[in-house]
Protein backbone atom coordinates (compact mmCIF):
# COMPACT_ATOMS: atom_id res chain seq x y z
CA UNK A 1 0.00 0.00 0.00
CA UNK A 2 0.90 3.48 -0.39
CA UNK A 3 0.43 6.45 1.85
CA UNK A 4 -2.78 7.42 0.07
CA UNK A 5 -4.21 3.64 0.44
CA UNK A 6 -3.07 3.77 3.66
CA UNK A 7 -4.78 6.78 4.84
CA UNK A 8 -7.88 6.03 3.32
CA UNK A 9 -8.04 2.14 4.62
CA UNK A 10 -7.65 4.05 7.99
CA UNK A 11 -9.91 6.88 7.57
CA UNK A 12 -12.55 5.04 5.99
CA UNK A 13 -12.37 1.68 7.56
CA UNK A 14 -10.68 2.12 11.17
CA UNK A 15 -12.25 3.75 14.21
CA UNK A 16 -9.71 5.57 16.23
CA UNK A 17 -9.98 5.59 20.40
CA UNK A 18 -10.79 9.12 22.09
CA UNK A 19 -12.03 10.78 18.93
CA UNK A 20 -14.04 12.58 16.50
CA UNK A 21 -13.89 10.00 14.11
CA UNK A 22 -14.60 12.77 11.34
CA UNK A 23 -11.98 15.44 12.72
CA UNK A 24 -8.87 12.82 12.23
CA UNK A 25 -5.92 13.61 10.45
CA UNK A 26 -3.48 11.13 11.56
CA UNK A 27 0.24 11.44 10.61
CA UNK A 28 1.15 8.06 8.57
CA UNK A 29 4.00 6.22 10.57
CA UNK A 30 6.74 4.35 8.74
CA UNK A 31 10.13 3.59 10.32
CA UNK A 32 11.17 4.83 14.08
CA UNK A 33 14.56 4.52 16.07
CA UNK A 34 15.73 5.87 19.62
CA UNK A 35 13.72 8.81 20.16
CA UNK A 36 12.49 9.77 16.94
CA UNK A 37 9.96 8.13 14.25
CA UNK A 38 9.55 9.17 10.39
CA UNK A 39 6.54 9.80 8.56
CA UNK A 40 5.94 8.16 4.85
CA UNK A 41 7.47 11.56 3.49
CA UNK A 42 10.96 10.83 5.38
CA UNK A 43 10.13 13.41 7.65
CA UNK A 44 11.95 13.22 11.06
CA UNK A 45 10.04 13.80 14.52
CA UNK A 46 11.06 13.73 17.96
CA UNK A 47 8.76 12.02 20.20
CA UNK A 48 8.60 14.14 23.21
CA UNK A 49 5.90 11.78 24.41
CA UNK A 50 7.17 8.50 23.70
CA UNK A 51 4.06 7.93 21.88
CA UNK A 52 2.02 7.14 24.44
CA UNK A 53 4.32 7.65 27.37
CA UNK A 54 4.88 3.42 27.37
CA UNK A 55 8.22 3.66 24.66
CA UNK A 56 10.41 4.08 27.60
CA UNK A 57 13.93 2.79 25.97
CA UNK A 58 13.28 4.73 22.82
CA UNK A 59 11.94 2.89 19.56
CA UNK A 60 13.09 -0.16 17.91
CA UNK A 61 15.85 -1.50 20.88
CA UNK A 62 17.71 -3.69 18.94
CA UNK A 63 17.35 -6.31 22.15
CA UNK A 64 14.17 -6.44 22.49
CA UNK A 65 13.36 -6.91 18.62
CA UNK A 66 15.76 -9.89 19.12
CA UNK A 67 14.48 -11.03 22.25
CA UNK A 68 10.78 -11.05 21.18
CA UNK A 69 12.31 -12.76 17.77
CA UNK A 70 13.76 -15.30 19.61
CA UNK A 71 11.19 -15.90 21.91
CA UNK A 72 8.55 -16.65 18.61
CA UNK A 73 10.99 -18.89 17.10
CA UNK A 74 11.02 -20.96 20.09
CA UNK A 75 7.66 -20.71 21.86
CA UNK A 76 4.66 -18.58 21.12
CA UNK A 77 2.30 -19.34 22.86
CA UNK A 78 1.45 -21.50 26.15
CA UNK A 79 -1.74 -22.04 28.36
CA UNK A 80 -1.70 -19.44 31.19
CA UNK A 81 -1.93 -22.72 33.45
CA UNK A 82 1.50 -24.04 32.41
CA UNK A 83 4.71 -22.74 33.53
CA UNK A 84 7.46 -21.79 31.47
CA UNK A 85 10.68 -19.67 30.98
CA UNK A 86 10.03 -16.39 30.07
CA UNK A 87 7.37 -15.73 33.04
CA UNK A 88 9.59 -17.28 35.61
CA UNK A 89 12.35 -14.76 34.72
CA UNK A 90 10.20 -11.96 34.44
CA UNK A 91 8.81 -12.45 38.06
CA UNK A 92 12.48 -12.54 39.43
CA UNK A 93 13.28 -9.38 37.68
CA UNK A 94 10.10 -7.57 38.91
CA UNK A 95 10.82 -8.81 41.95
CA UNK A 96 14.41 -6.80 42.43
CA UNK A 97 13.26 -3.81 42.05
CA UNK A 98 9.64 -3.85 43.00
CA UNK A 99 9.19 -2.11 46.69
CA UNK A 100 8.74 -4.05 50.03
CA UNK A 101 7.32 -7.17 49.84
CA UNK A 102 5.61 -6.69 46.43
CA UNK A 103 6.85 -9.96 44.88
CA UNK A 104 3.55 -11.59 43.61
CA UNK A 105 2.73 -11.10 40.48
CA UNK A 106 -0.61 -10.73 37.96
CA UNK A 107 -0.36 -10.28 34.63
CA UNK A 108 -2.69 -8.90 32.36
CA UNK A 109 -2.66 -6.81 28.79
CA UNK A 110 -2.59 -3.91 29.51
CA UNK A 111 -2.75 -1.19 32.45
CA UNK A 112 -6.67 -0.93 32.10
CA UNK A 113 -6.73 -4.68 32.90
CA UNK A 114 -4.57 -4.39 35.38
CA UNK A 115 -6.60 -2.26 37.65
CA UNK A 116 -9.68 -4.16 37.20
CA UNK A 117 -7.83 -6.85 38.39
CA UNK A 118 -6.41 -4.49 41.36
CA UNK A 119 -9.97 -3.91 42.87
CA UNK A 120 -11.22 -6.89 41.76
CA UNK A 121 -8.37 -8.80 44.26
CA UNK A 122 -9.17 -5.57 47.02
CA UNK A 123 -12.92 -6.67 47.04
CA UNK A 124 -11.91 -10.10 47.25
CA UNK A 125 -9.22 -9.82 49.89
CA UNK A 126 -10.87 -7.08 52.36
CA UNK A 127 -14.48 -8.86 51.85
CA UNK A 128 -15.27 -4.59 51.28
CA UNK A 129 -16.24 -3.13 48.22
CA UNK A 130 -15.66 0.47 47.80
CA UNK A 131 -13.06 2.02 46.33
CA UNK A 132 -12.13 5.80 46.20
CA UNK A 133 -10.14 6.85 43.34
CA UNK A 134 -9.38 10.81 42.34
CA UNK A 135 -10.78 13.20 40.24
CA UNK A 136 -7.81 14.38 37.89
CA UNK A 137 -6.94 10.75 37.07
CA UNK A 138 -6.57 8.42 34.34
CA UNK A 139 -7.01 4.54 35.55
CA UNK A 140 -8.02 2.89 31.42
CA UNK A 141 -11.08 2.86 29.57
CA UNK A 142 -12.74 -0.76 30.60
CA UNK A 143 -15.86 -0.49 32.65
CA UNK A 144 -14.23 -0.42 36.32
CA UNK A 145 -11.29 0.93 35.44
CA UNK A 146 -13.16 4.05 33.43
CA UNK A 147 -15.02 3.87 36.52
CA UNK A 148 -11.98 4.76 38.71
CA UNK A 149 -11.20 7.23 36.83
CA UNK A 150 -12.04 11.04 37.16
CA UNK A 151 -11.30 13.12 33.87
CA UNK A 152 -13.46 13.94 31.24
CA UNK A 153 -13.48 10.34 30.07
CA UNK A 154 -15.71 8.93 32.24
CA UNK A 155 -19.38 10.68 32.20
CA UNK A 156 -19.72 10.26 28.96
CA UNK A 157 -19.97 6.43 29.27
CA UNK A 158 -21.86 6.20 32.70
CA UNK A 159 -23.35 4.62 34.70
CA UNK A 160 -20.28 2.45 35.34
CA UNK A 161 -19.35 -0.10 38.02
CA UNK A 162 -20.98 0.69 41.90
CA UNK A 163 -18.83 1.31 44.92
CA UNK A 164 -16.43 3.90 43.92
CA UNK A 165 -16.40 7.00 45.41
CA UNK A 166 -14.42 10.18 44.51
CA UNK A 167 -12.19 12.42 46.44
CA UNK A 168 -10.26 15.66 45.78
CA UNK A 169 -6.70 16.08 44.47
CA UNK A 170 -3.30 17.21 45.39
CA UNK A 171 -2.79 19.54 42.47
CA UNK A 172 -1.26 22.69 44.71
CA UNK A 173 -0.60 24.70 41.27
CA UNK A 174 -4.67 24.74 41.34
CA UNK A 175 -5.68 23.68 45.08
CA UNK A 176 -8.98 22.32 44.86
CA UNK A 177 -9.04 23.78 48.99
CA UNK A 178 -7.54 27.07 48.35
CA UNK A 179 -4.63 26.53 50.43
CA UNK A 180 -0.93 27.26 49.59
CA UNK A 181 1.57 24.59 51.01
CA UNK A 182 2.73 24.31 53.58
CA UNK A 183 0.51 26.51 55.18
CA UNK A 184 -2.08 24.51 53.55
CA UNK A 185 -1.10 21.62 56.57
CA UNK A 186 -1.59 18.71 53.59
CA UNK A 187 -5.56 19.18 53.84
CA UNK A 188 -5.47 17.02 50.47
CA UNK A 189 -4.33 13.99 52.41
CA UNK A 190 -6.53 14.83 55.39
CA UNK A 191 -9.38 14.77 53.16
CA UNK A 192 -9.13 11.37 52.37
CA UNK A 193 -9.29 10.19 55.85
CA UNK A 194 -12.54 12.73 56.18
CA UNK A 195 -14.06 10.35 53.25
CA UNK A 196 -12.93 7.65 54.58
CA UNK A 197 -14.93 8.31 57.80
CA UNK A 198 -17.98 9.31 56.45
CA UNK A 199 -18.32 6.39 53.49
CA UNK A 200 -18.09 4.39 56.68
CA UNK A 201 -14.03 2.34 56.95
CA UNK A 202 -16.13 -1.21 57.23
CA UNK A 203 -17.20 -0.51 53.90
CA UNK A 204 -14.09 1.06 52.00
CA UNK A 205 -11.56 -1.89 50.47
CA UNK A 206 -9.12 -0.09 48.78
CA UNK A 207 -7.99 3.57 47.68
CA UNK A 208 -5.95 3.67 44.01
CA UNK A 209 -4.15 7.06 42.67
CA UNK A 210 -1.24 6.99 40.53
CA UNK A 211 2.29 7.41 41.48
CA UNK A 212 2.21 10.76 39.82
CA UNK A 213 -0.44 11.68 37.74
CA UNK A 214 0.12 11.51 34.51
CA UNK A 215 -2.46 12.20 31.48
CA UNK A 216 -4.43 14.67 33.86
CA UNK A 217 -1.98 17.47 34.62
CA UNK A 218 1.36 15.70 36.40
CA UNK A 219 1.17 17.57 39.50
CA UNK A 220 3.49 16.08 42.28
CA UNK A 221 2.45 15.74 45.17
CA UNK A 222 3.62 17.86 48.51
CA UNK A 223 6.44 15.19 50.46
CA UNK A 224 3.76 14.58 53.16
CA UNK A 225 0.95 13.07 51.03
CA UNK A 226 1.51 9.73 50.03
CA UNK A 227 3.31 8.32 53.47
CA UNK A 228 0.53 10.31 55.08
CA UNK A 229 -2.20 8.33 52.68
CA UNK A 230 -0.14 4.88 53.54
CA UNK A 231 -0.63 5.92 57.16
CA UNK A 232 -3.86 6.79 57.20
CA UNK A 233 -4.86 2.93 54.95
CA UNK A 234 -3.25 1.44 58.02
CA UNK A 235 -5.39 3.07 60.09
CA UNK A 236 -8.59 1.81 58.68
CA UNK A 237 -7.58 -1.16 56.76
CA UNK A 238 -8.02 -0.18 53.84
CA UNK A 239 -5.56 -1.25 50.57
CA UNK A 240 -3.58 1.30 48.93
CA UNK A 241 -3.06 0.44 45.44
CA UNK A 242 -0.68 2.81 43.34
CA UNK A 243 -1.13 2.80 39.26
CA UNK A 244 2.28 2.81 38.39
CA UNK A 245 0.84 2.23 34.47
CA UNK A 246 2.38 5.51 33.29
CA UNK A 247 4.81 6.88 36.23
CA UNK A 248 6.49 3.32 36.56
CA UNK A 249 9.70 1.58 34.89
CA UNK A 250 12.32 4.96 35.47
CA UNK A 251 10.28 7.11 34.00
CA UNK A 252 10.03 9.49 37.41
CA UNK A 253 14.18 8.88 37.99
CA UNK A 254 13.25 6.18 40.25
CA UNK A 255 11.99 2.29 39.41
CA UNK A 256 8.63 3.58 40.56
CA UNK A 257 7.02 7.11 41.55
CA UNK A 258 6.01 5.48 45.20
CA UNK A 259 10.03 5.21 45.72
CA UNK A 260 10.43 9.05 45.17
CA UNK A 261 8.52 9.16 48.94
CA UNK A 262 10.13 5.53 50.09
CA UNK A 263 5.84 4.78 50.58
CA UNK A 264 5.12 0.69 50.08
CA UNK A 265 1.68 0.12 48.70
CA UNK A 266 -0.30 -3.07 49.17
CA UNK A 267 -0.49 -3.83 45.37
CA UNK A 268 0.65 -1.74 42.10
CA UNK A 269 -0.20 -1.62 38.43
CA UNK A 270 1.93 -1.94 35.57
CA UNK A 271 1.54 -1.66 31.81
CA UNK A 272 2.95 0.60 29.32
CA UNK A 273 6.81 0.77 30.69
CA UNK A 274 7.09 -3.12 31.35
CA UNK A 275 7.59 -4.52 27.90
CA UNK A 276 8.23 -0.17 26.43
CA UNK A 277 5.21 -0.69 24.20
CA UNK A 278 6.70 -3.18 21.98
CA UNK A 279 4.28 -6.21 22.95
CA UNK A 280 1.13 -5.65 25.03
CA UNK A 281 1.54 -6.53 28.51
CA UNK A 282 0.06 -5.55 32.47
CA UNK A 283 0.01 -6.43 36.01
CA UNK A 284 -0.67 -6.57 39.81
CA UNK A 285 2.61 -6.71 41.74
CA UNK A 286 0.23 -7.56 45.39
CA UNK A 287 1.89 -8.20 48.94
CA UNK A 288 2.68 -11.37 50.75
CA UNK A 289 -0.92 -10.69 53.23
CA UNK A 290 -2.28 -10.46 49.61
CA UNK A 291 -0.92 -13.02 47.87
CA UNK A 292 -1.00 -15.78 51.17
CA UNK A 293 -4.72 -15.22 51.42
CA UNK A 294 -4.94 -16.63 47.63
CA UNK A 295 -3.13 -19.78 48.78
CA UNK A 296 -6.42 -21.56 50.44
CA UNK A 297 -8.64 -19.07 48.95
CA UNK A 298 -9.95 -18.83 44.94
CA UNK A 299 -8.40 -15.89 42.97
CA UNK A 300 -11.64 -15.24 41.08
CA UNK A 301 -9.82 -13.96 37.46
CA UNK A 302 -8.11 -15.02 34.22
CA UNK A 303 -7.16 -14.16 30.80
CA UNK A 304 -6.59 -16.41 27.95
CA UNK A 305 -3.62 -13.79 27.30
CA UNK A 306 -2.39 -13.73 31.07
CA UNK A 307 1.55 -13.41 31.21
CA UNK A 308 1.35 -14.19 27.33
CA UNK A 309 5.28 -16.05 26.86
CA UNK A 310 5.88 -13.59 23.93
CA UNK A 311 5.00 -10.19 26.28
CA UNK A 312 7.03 -11.97 29.04
CA UNK A 313 10.22 -12.33 26.68
CA UNK A 314 10.11 -8.80 25.50
CA UNK A 315 9.68 -7.72 29.03
CA UNK A 316 12.58 -9.47 30.58
CA UNK A 317 14.66 -7.51 27.32
CA UNK A 318 13.01 -4.54 28.49
CA UNK A 319 14.34 -5.18 32.06
CA UNK A 320 17.58 -6.17 30.87
CA UNK A 321 17.97 -2.46 29.10
CA UNK A 322 17.31 -0.83 32.10
CA UNK A 323 19.76 -2.30 33.93
CA UNK A 324 22.69 -2.17 31.50
CA UNK A 325 21.89 0.95 30.47
CA UNK A 326 21.03 2.26 33.78
CA UNK A 327 18.39 4.04 32.46
CA UNK A 328 16.76 4.60 35.84
CA UNK A 329 19.73 6.76 37.20
CA UNK A 330 20.37 8.52 34.24
CA UNK A 331 16.79 9.58 34.08
CA UNK A 332 17.25 11.42 37.63
CA UNK A 333 20.16 13.45 36.26
CA UNK A 334 18.36 14.02 32.23
CA UNK A 335 15.24 15.09 34.54
CA UNK A 336 17.36 17.75 36.38
CA UNK A 337 19.10 19.36 32.87
CA UNK A 338 15.59 18.88 31.70
CA UNK A 339 13.60 21.12 34.89
CA UNK A 340 16.61 23.78 34.21
CA UNK A 341 15.74 24.35 30.90
CA UNK A 342 11.93 24.32 31.63
CA UNK A 343 12.35 26.67 33.72
CA UNK A 344 14.46 28.79 32.01
CA UNK A 345 11.12 28.91 29.71
CA UNK A 346 9.08 29.84 32.17
CA UNK A 347 11.11 32.75 32.87
CA UNK A 348 11.01 33.92 29.20
CA UNK A 349 7.59 33.42 28.34
CA UNK A 350 4.31 35.15 30.24
CA UNK A 351 2.31 32.38 29.08
CA UNK A 352 3.45 29.99 31.25
CA UNK A 353 2.48 29.46 34.38
CA UNK A 354 3.90 26.59 35.92
CA UNK A 355 6.47 23.68 34.70
CA UNK A 356 6.55 20.31 36.99
CA UNK A 357 8.05 16.86 37.09
CA UNK A 358 9.96 14.46 38.21
CA UNK A 359 12.77 13.07 36.10
CA UNK A 360 11.79 12.99 32.61
CA UNK A 361 7.74 13.01 33.35
CA UNK A 362 7.42 16.48 32.96
CA UNK A 363 4.95 19.21 31.52
CA UNK A 364 4.26 23.16 30.62
CA UNK A 365 0.85 24.48 31.92
CA UNK A 366 -0.35 27.94 30.01
CA UNK A 367 -2.13 30.64 31.45
CA UNK A 368 -3.87 33.84 30.20
CA UNK A 369 -2.69 35.25 33.26
CA UNK A 370 0.10 34.56 36.04
CA UNK A 371 -1.84 36.17 38.45
CA UNK A 372 -5.39 34.90 38.06
CA UNK A 373 -3.68 31.53 36.62
CA UNK A 374 -6.46 31.21 34.31
CA UNK A 375 -5.61 28.80 31.50
CA UNK A 376 -4.92 29.67 28.10
CA UNK A 377 -7.16 26.85 27.17
CA UNK A 378 -9.93 26.10 29.67
CA UNK A 379 -9.84 22.36 30.89
CA UNK A 380 -12.26 20.18 28.98
CA UNK A 381 -12.18 22.05 26.21
CA UNK A 382 -13.82 20.97 22.82
CA UNK A 383 -14.54 22.43 19.56
CA UNK A 384 -13.77 25.94 18.71
CA UNK A 385 -12.57 26.72 22.28
CA UNK A 386 -9.65 24.16 21.12
CA UNK A 387 -8.12 26.68 18.60
CA UNK A 388 -5.31 27.94 20.41
CA UNK A 389 -4.56 23.97 21.67
CA UNK A 390 -4.49 22.91 18.12
CA UNK A 391 -2.07 25.69 16.66
CA UNK A 392 0.46 24.87 19.45
CA UNK A 393 0.26 21.39 18.16
CA UNK A 394 0.71 22.65 14.39
CA UNK A 395 3.10 24.53 14.95
CA UNK A 396 5.10 22.05 16.71
CA UNK A 397 4.90 18.98 14.50
CA UNK A 398 5.95 21.27 11.56
CA UNK A 399 8.90 22.30 14.00
CA UNK A 400 8.91 18.06 13.63
CA UNK A 401 8.37 17.74 17.86
CA UNK A 402 5.31 15.21 18.33
CA UNK A 403 4.03 15.16 21.87
CA UNK A 404 1.01 15.43 24.15
CA UNK A 405 -1.07 19.00 24.37
CA UNK A 406 -4.22 18.70 26.15
CA UNK A 407 -5.99 21.46 26.58
CA UNK A 408 -2.98 23.99 28.47
CA UNK A 409 -1.05 21.70 28.98
CA UNK A 410 2.71 20.59 27.17
CA UNK A 411 3.76 16.90 27.85
CA UNK A 412 7.77 16.55 27.40
CA UNK A 413 7.83 12.95 28.51
CA UNK A 414 10.03 11.60 25.99
CA UNK A 415 12.16 8.42 25.80
CA UNK A 416 14.51 7.78 28.95
CA UNK A 417 17.22 7.32 26.00
CA UNK A 418 16.98 10.77 24.85
CA UNK A 419 20.54 12.57 24.20
CA UNK A 420 20.95 16.05 25.78
CA UNK A 421 20.94 17.34 21.91
CA UNK A 422 18.12 15.71 21.31
CA UNK A 423 16.21 17.52 24.15
CA UNK A 424 17.38 20.96 23.31
CA UNK A 425 16.74 20.54 19.77
CA UNK A 426 12.78 19.50 20.94
CA UNK A 427 12.60 22.22 23.60
CA UNK A 428 14.04 25.43 20.96
CA UNK A 429 10.81 24.24 19.12
CA UNK A 430 8.60 24.47 22.04
CA UNK A 431 10.17 27.67 23.13
CA UNK A 432 9.67 29.31 19.47
CA UNK A 433 5.87 27.94 20.18
CA UNK A 434 5.89 29.89 23.25
CA UNK A 435 6.86 33.03 21.58
CA UNK A 436 3.25 32.51 19.47
CA UNK A 437 1.52 31.73 22.45
CA UNK A 438 2.61 35.18 24.38
CA UNK A 439 0.97 37.11 21.15
CA UNK A 440 -2.36 35.17 22.42
CA UNK A 441 -2.26 36.87 25.83
C1 LIG B 1 -2.14 5.84 34.88
C2 LIG B 1 -2.76 4.96 33.87
N1 LIG B 1 -3.43 3.87 34.27
C3 LIG B 1 -4.00 3.02 33.39
C4 LIG B 1 -3.94 3.27 32.03
C5 LIG B 1 -4.60 2.32 31.08
O1 LIG B 1 -3.66 1.54 30.44
P1 LIG B 1 -4.05 0.76 29.08
O2 LIG B 1 -4.32 1.82 28.05
O3 LIG B 1 -2.84 -0.08 28.81
O4 LIG B 1 -5.25 -0.06 29.37
C6 LIG B 1 -3.24 4.38 31.57
C7 LIG B 1 -3.15 4.67 30.13
O5 LIG B 1 -2.75 5.69 29.68
C8 LIG B 1 -2.64 5.26 32.52
O6 LIG B 1 -1.99 6.35 32.14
Amino acid sequence: MDKAEIRKYDREHHLHSWSVQGALDPIVIDRAEGSCFFDMDGKRYLDFSSQLMNLNTGHQHPKVVQAIKDQADRLCFAAPGMSYLTRSQLVKALMEVTPGDLNHFFFTLGGAEANENAIKMARLYTGKFKILSRYRSYHGATYGAITLTGDPRRPPVEPGIPGVIKILDPYCYRCPFGHTYPACNVQCARHVEEVIQYENPNTVAAIIMEGVVGSNGLFIPPPEYMPMVREICNKYNVLFISDEVMSGFGRTGKWFAVDNWNVVPDMMTMAKGLTSGYLPLGGVAVSKKISDHFQDKMLWGGLTYNAHPLCCGAAVATMQVYHEEKLVERTAEMGGFLMDQLNALKEKHPSVGDVRGLGLFTIIELVKDRKTREPLVPWNAAGADLAINKEINKRLLAGGVYTFVRWNWIFVVPPLVITKDELVEGLNVIDQTLTWADGQL
